[in-house]
């Protein structure tokens, strides 16, 4: 088995800090403490330098086929560049096509990934399509290949949207057997009728995406979805939330003694609705729910501080500009999504730890430990811990370096952060004991990556009894 010692770094979990050593033995964390006399295989000086749980990002979308074309990362590429930021586990979306069985969506994505993820995966499953059928499904979903959250879309009418009584039976089937319910919280309908008008006045620009994507269209999504939640008491996730009014949702939930569990992304916390006043250059941040403003974006990190939300991913869906072009003369057409995987942690931790809106343990909490732990990969994941995956990452605080399409290992041609300078860069990615990137180089192969069969949830939305 071999052995590699991490030396004198700042060990950070979600909990703790100290400065001392990590020893590693095959796959697995097996001795932590100070001034470690192990002799190891191989041996890294981290003095100077944080020791961080390998980043999880939560929402990732590699290899989709959406709005008519595919996301522009496959497993290997954006793996690969998850890695060289310092993330080591991704939950993609196995998507039902409607029509079609969930198994089918299962194995469709096991195939993706197979052979090609250099990180360990998981995946949620999407229902788009929910009936006699998909409820019988559930269960071996849960107790056999080990996929226990099913993720919903509210928007995208005619394509994944689900209805209410979809909603509410999914919820009931999936807490049945121990699992939990996610949600793209929009409302379908105000949005559509708001792009049906939009398109008859010929606005055709990339910032109509915007305007007809509303943040009330977000907040009553959100509220509905969390009434239908505390209608039955069902554990739930709220994705990629970026607005204040939607918060507000959440905060009025904990008055009634709800618990839901919400996740940002690094886009919501740093970029605003202005990217969208230049022409067809907006396209390249046409996502759903779109940017919205300063003040959600304060609102969003005064929400992490407070623990109404708990984690921030990403939503990683790049799609090259050849791809945005698909709207070039119609907002609707431009395929929603854009490239983050590679900068979640250098991002968050520039902009949140060295700017002090985050503590350094909130920032593990957020990149890691809190998404193993909602998602059932905790302690096998999100933490620096005996008998842990070794899964860490070294980050040296004090380089600087600058973002861009020139230099990322994304496979899009455009960045979101373009010029973007961060402070904190990822030296050495490890999954599972293996050097994965050191300095900027990929050192794994391709397809080293695992399926993450995961355990049951086990989550209490409220206590009434
Ligand atoms: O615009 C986005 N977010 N694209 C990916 C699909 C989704 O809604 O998460
Ligand atoms: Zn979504
Ligand atoms: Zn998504």
């Amino acid at each position: 088995m071999s052995t590699l010692l991490i030396k004198n770094g700042t060990v950070v979990t979600a909990t703790d800090q100290f400065v001392g050593d990590v020893f590693i033995s095959g796959e697995k964390i097996s001795a932590l403490g100070q001034n470690l006399n192990m002799t190891a295989d191989k041996t890294l000086d981290a003095t100077g330098q944080f020791v961080f749980p390998g980043g999880i990002d939560a929402h990732t979308h590699l290899d989709l086929p959406f709005m008519g074309t595919s996301s522009s990362d496959d497993f290997e590429s954006g793996s690969i560049a998850a890695l060289h930021g310092g993330t080591t586990s991704i939950i993609d979306f196995a998507i039902q096509t409607q029509g079609d069985t969930l198994g089918t969506a299962f194995n469709q994505w096991m195939e993706k990934a197979n052979g090609k993820a250099a990180v360990d995966y998981a995946f949620h499953m999407a229902v788009t399509d929910f009936n006699e059928t998909t409820r019988a499904e559930i269960r071996d979903l849960v107790e056999k290949q080990g996929v226990t959250s099913f993720k919903t879309f509210m928007a995208y009418k005619g394509a994944l949207m689900v209805d209410d009584r979809q909603m509410v039976e999914l919820m009931k089937e999936v807490k049945k057997h121990g699992g939990m319910v996610t949600t793209h919280a929009e409302n379908g309908d105000i949005i559509d009728s708001l792009v049906q008008e939009a398109r008859k006045n010929k606005q055709t620009e990339p910032k109509y995406h915007a305007l007809t994507r509303p943040d009330i269209a977000e907040s009553e999504a959100t509220g509905r979805f969390l009434d239908m939640a505390f209608s039955g008491k069902h554990p739930v996730y709220v994705v990629h939330m970026t607005a204040e009014s939607a918060l507000n949702r959440v905060r009025e939930a904990t008055k009634r003694n709800q618990k839901v569990f919400v996740e940002t992304c690094v886009q919501y916390l740093l970029l605003d609705a202005s990217l969208y006043d230049q022409g067809f250059e907006g396209s390249k941040w046409v996502m759903s729910p779109p940017l919205r403003t300063k003040k959600d974006q304060l609102a969003l990190w005064n929400g992490i501080n407070q623990n109404l939300i708990q984690v921030v991913a990403t939503d990683h869906c790049p799609f090259c500009m050849d791809q945005k072009k698909m709207g070039e003369n119609d907002f609707s057409k431009i395929p929603n999504g854009m490239p983050g995987i590679e900068h979640r942690m250098e991002l968050m931790f520039s902009e949140g730890v060295m700017k002090k809106r985050l503590s350094l343990n909130k920032f593990v909490d957020v990149t890691s430990t809190q998404a193993a732990k909602i998602f059932g990969l905790f302690p096998q994941k999100g933490t620096i811990a005996v008998g842990s995956d070794a899964d860490i990452v070294i980050l040296n605080p004090n380089q600087k370096h600058t973002l861009s399409s020139k230099t990322h290992h994304m496979n899009c041609d455009y960045s979101a952060y373009e010029g973007w300078q961060v402070q904190g860069k990822c030296q050495t990615t490890i999954l599972r004991g293996q050097i994965a990137v050191q300095d900027g180089k990929f050192l794994l192969k391709k397809g080293f990556g695992k399926f993450l069969p995961r355990k049951k949830l086990d989550h209490t939305p409220c206590i009434t009894e």
